[in-house]
């Protein structure tokens, strides 16, 4: 990295609005017994992973950092209310509806399900907790997660406009060109962080789903002059639509910044080899990371994201397309409340599962 890098994105994105909602800077652990699981300094490299999921903001994650801009925003225009959409078990939608606690604001949420009850446990059950009010749409397609959730979002912004609020509409998994800030500012925490210690990894594993993140950590790694290769582990499909989203913030987001970087789609890596049978659906090695962890680390991952990012890191350990003398990064993106559901803890009630 170039220290200078560094200072021009942070000079950068301090002419942004935004407000404080996390707790930064996320520590980094050195994984070293998940090492020793997958067969020590001999077979396998150094992991270092980055505790997002401990950016504390409502049982913390990814999103708090693209929060941190886009309730900024919200309030730079006057807003009362955010609404957002996502899965029923959505992460970015507890995020969102905690912030709108900590900013005194309102909150909607316009939730995909594949049922019409859903079980109020997990992110739900949180929702609640935080005072957001919830609209269920169903499921049209498993593979995305997705519902035909406009009409119910265009519904919620007359409604709040009716009512002499002001709506201020987040997109799905707050993946816009504002949102992306997040991670441009997350990359440049991580650079500065691995410089201080010295070291240089050749990949950033993380778990890909409406792509905001992989466009704030791909930017800002070209930005930052980042060492690491970002490596996006897609948890849903939706290709080429997902990948031109990215292109498309991140490119808006760099515009707003007032830099001249531009991403091209060859730049914004996504292995779609760990979705499995679609979005939210654990898989059988996702299921052996979140033990893996577990067991070795004392560190929580969740069926739905890290899990499937975790897998492609151990695959590739066992592969050895990743060798022992290089260092990666592994962003744990948060999501424990999934973990939480009564679906999650019937699939590990099996009891015959790998311990490291
Ligand atoms: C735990 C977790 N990890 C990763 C992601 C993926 O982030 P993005 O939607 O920015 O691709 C999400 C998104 O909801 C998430 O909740």
């Amino acid at each position: 990295m170039s220290s200078t890098a560094v200072t021009r994105v942070r000079t950068a994105l301090a002419a942004q609005p935004r407000i404080p909602l996390a707790q930064l800077p996320t520590p980094i652990h050195d994984a070293v017994r998940l090492r020793d699981a997958l067969g020590g300094p001999a077979r396998c490299p150094r992991i270092l992973i980055k505790r997002d999921d401990l950016t504390a903001l409502g049982l913390g994650g990814n999103k708090a950092r693209k929060l941190e801009y886009l309730v900024a925003d919200a309030q730079a225009r006057g807003a009362t209310t955010l609404i957002t959409t996502g899965a029923v078990q959505s992460n970015h939608a507890r995020m969102t509806a905690a912030a709108a606690c900590v900013a005194g604001m309102r909150c909607v949420l316009v939730l995909t399900a594949t049922t019409a009850e859903p079980a109020l446990a997990g992110n739900l059950l949180l929702d609640r907790l935080y005072g957001a009010e919830v609209r269920l749409v169903p499921s049209i397609d498993p593979m995305l997660a997705v519902g035909q959730d406009e009409a119910i979002v265009a519904e919620v912004v007359a409604e709040e406009e009716a009512s002499g609020r002001t709506p201020y509409v987040i997109p799905i998994g707050g993946s816009s060109g504002i949102g992306v800030f997040g991670y441009v500012a997350g990359s440049a925490e991580l650079v500065e962080q691995l410089a201080g210690l010295n070291i240089a990894p050749t990949r950033l594993y993380y778990a890909s789903g409406s792509r905001g993140t992989q466009a704030g950590l791909t930017l800002g790694a070209v930005l930052c002059e980042a060492p690491y290769r970002v490596y996006g582990v897609a948890v849903s499909a939706g290709e080429p639509e997902k990948i031109e989203r990215a292109r498309r913030i991140a490119n808006e987001a760099a515009t707003r910044l007032g830099l001249p970087e531009r991403l091209d789609l060859p730049d914004l890596v996504t292995d779609q080899s760990f979705i499995g049978e679609g979005y939210g659906i654990p898989t059988s090695v996702g299921l052996e990371a979140i033990d893996l962890l577990a067991r070795s680390e004392a560190i929580l991952l969740d069926p739905c994201y890290t899990s499937k990012g975790m897998a492609a890191l151990i695959a590739h350990v066992r592969s050895r397309e990743l060798t022992p003398d290089e260092t990666v990064v592994f962003l744990h993106t948060g999501g424990m409340p999934a973990l939480f559901t009564g679906e999650f803890a019937s699939r590990v009630s099996g009891g015959d599962r790998a311990t490291p």
